[in-house]
């Protein structure tokens, strides 16, 4: 018996700069993450503390080939659908469509580029669940405008989000604004392509960068509902419920203001206000948006889901000594939680924080939500026979379904679930390629160096079977 509803979307996700590769093909223009080498600098620029807007000669920039998904599509796509998908997860590259930003016209080749691949994945009846805006800013609009620091990007988002709702109005009708809207505060290069200066006020101008964010997302929210009146547009959320380290108010409040940093965004896009904590939260420090009058009016137009991606919970303390020990986690920084293994890479594995988190998520907005990230980051092996024995894997993957059954049995409505990056791709943490989540291996290394055929690994053929059974058989 399936607690899962008929109709489920199982899936995987995806993201154009880690997948595509082809970075100057088809009029591309140049965007933030092409400019994110392997190696030392990629956490701070990542930050925002970048020198030039050029690549470096003899630097080794994991987007310009990725996994070359641009020229693979269909052969990849049939592999998923030998899974059984019923939805895919990607983005758009906003500068295939419009290679510098700010031009009038988009660029036809980028918007085929899209049809092609919506008409594959439709062939194979895989819906297609849209990111408009995954951690790729045209870099034009960093160099000339600031990114979104500047007022300006919202026009040009506005123009590109009625591009990509007309053109492809037939074809998509799941879409997401900006994925995970949160990680502008952890990684602003990343999230909003902003670059600092020395003396700049960073706070200030990353909480503008965002309201800038929120007022374009739920324009694309207007838009999408006027253009596509059958389409569902959500927003999407780096969650990960954090707990307090011990049963100390002073943990507890601390614990609270720190999902409060994400939920922010969420409440805005999901409520159409923002909340009374956040008006408190400029105040003390002395942050003060530049709003326009119309924007109270725009931001009431909310989203129709809460997308969200959730790899692991996070532990805060307000103890000095237990803040001393700390573990990575998507960037999010955490405590080590005593009661929690880690990946190879750190981040906490926690099932039940997944639920804690989906059941958090939907007592706070009461909206259906989409699962469209979790998995495991690991390093695998191609052993004599050709094969990828990824036991670990199936079971961080099987152990996170049951919990998502089980918030549906506590009554949290969920769309669907596309695990992360079904295929190998490049990690945008680190760059690498070593650190896999797929169901299918791709012959590449942290260097560029690899046939790039794929192979597909035993959770290939667990995952089939989770979908097959409409996860019956968990
Ligand atoms: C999310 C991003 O933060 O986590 C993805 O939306 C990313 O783009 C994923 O790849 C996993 O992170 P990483 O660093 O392991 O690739």
């Amino acid at each position: 018996m399936s607690v899962f509803p008929e109709g489920f979307l199982w899936g995987g996700a995806v993201a154009a700069n880690q997948v595509e590769g082809a970075y100057r093909k088809g009029g591309k223009g140049l965007t933030t993450v092409d400019l994110l080498p392997i190696g030392a600098d990629r956490f701070s620029i990542m930050q925002g503390n970048i020198e030039t807007l050029e690549p470096i000669a003899g630097a080794y920039y994991p987007s310009h080939e990725a996994i070359d998904f641009y020229h693979n599509y269909k052969e990849d796509i049939a592999l998923f659908a030998e899974m059984g998908f019923k939805a895919l997860r990607v983005s758009i590259a906003w500068a295939r469509i419009f290679p510098q930003g700010d031009e009038e016209q988009p660029n036809e080749e980028g918007l085929q580029f899209y049809d092609n691949l919506f008409d594959e994945l439709r062939k194979h009846e895989i819906e297609p669940v849209v990111t408009m805006a995954h951690f790729d800013v045209p870099v034009h609009l960093v160099e000339k405008y600031g990114s979104w620091r500047n007022r300006e990007l919202v026009t040009f988002f506005e123009r590109y989000a009625k591009t990509i709702f007309t053109r492809y109005k037939d074809k998509v009708k799941y879409w997401m604004t900006f994925n995970e809207i949160n990680m502008l505060l952890h990684l602003p290069f990343v999230g909003a392509g902003l670059v600092f200066r020395e003396g700049d006020d960073r706070k200030q101008i990353q909480y503008q960068a965002a309201h800038h964010q929120l007022v374009a997302s739920a324009i694309a929210v207007k838009a999408c509902h006027d253009i596509i009146p059958d389409a569902k547009i959500g927003c999407m959320l780096a969650a990960g419920t954090t707990y307090p380290y011990s049963a100390n108010p002073a943990d507890y409040l601390d614990a609270m203001d720190r999902d409060r940093d994400s939920f922010f965004f969420i409440d805005v896009q999901a409520r159409g206000a923002y909340p009374g904590y956040a008006k408190r939260f400029f105040k003390d420090n002395n942050i003060d948006i530049q709003m326009e009058p119309e924007d109270e009016a725009i931001l009431r137009h909310t989203v129709d889901y809460i997308g969200f991606s959730y790899y692991a919970s996070r532990t805060t303390s307000t103890d000095p000594e237990v803040l001393g020990n700390t573990t990575s986690g998507n960037v999010f920084g955490s405590v080590e939680n005593p009661y929690l293994p880690k990946s190879e890479w750190g981040w906490t594995i926690d099932p039940t924080g997944f639920r804690i988190t989906a059941n958090q998520l939907y007592d706070r907005y009461q909206k259906p939500l989409f699962v469209v990230e979790n998995g495991l980051g690991a390093v695998d092996t191609v052993n004599e026979e050709g094969q990828v024995e990824d036991s670990y894997r199936i079971d961080y993957l099987q152990k996170h379904l049951e919990q998502m059954g089980e918030a549906i049995e506590d009554g949290v409505e969920i769309l669907g679930y596309t695990s992360w990056g079904p295929i190998d791709l490049v990690s945008a943490s680190t760059g690498e390629m070593k650190k896999r989540y797929g169901y299918i291996y791709v012959d590449k290394d942290n260097d560029g160096n690899g046939s790039l055929k794929r192979i597909k690994k035993n959770s290939f053929y667990w995952y089939k079977k989770v979908i097959e059974t409409n996860g019956g058989n968990l």
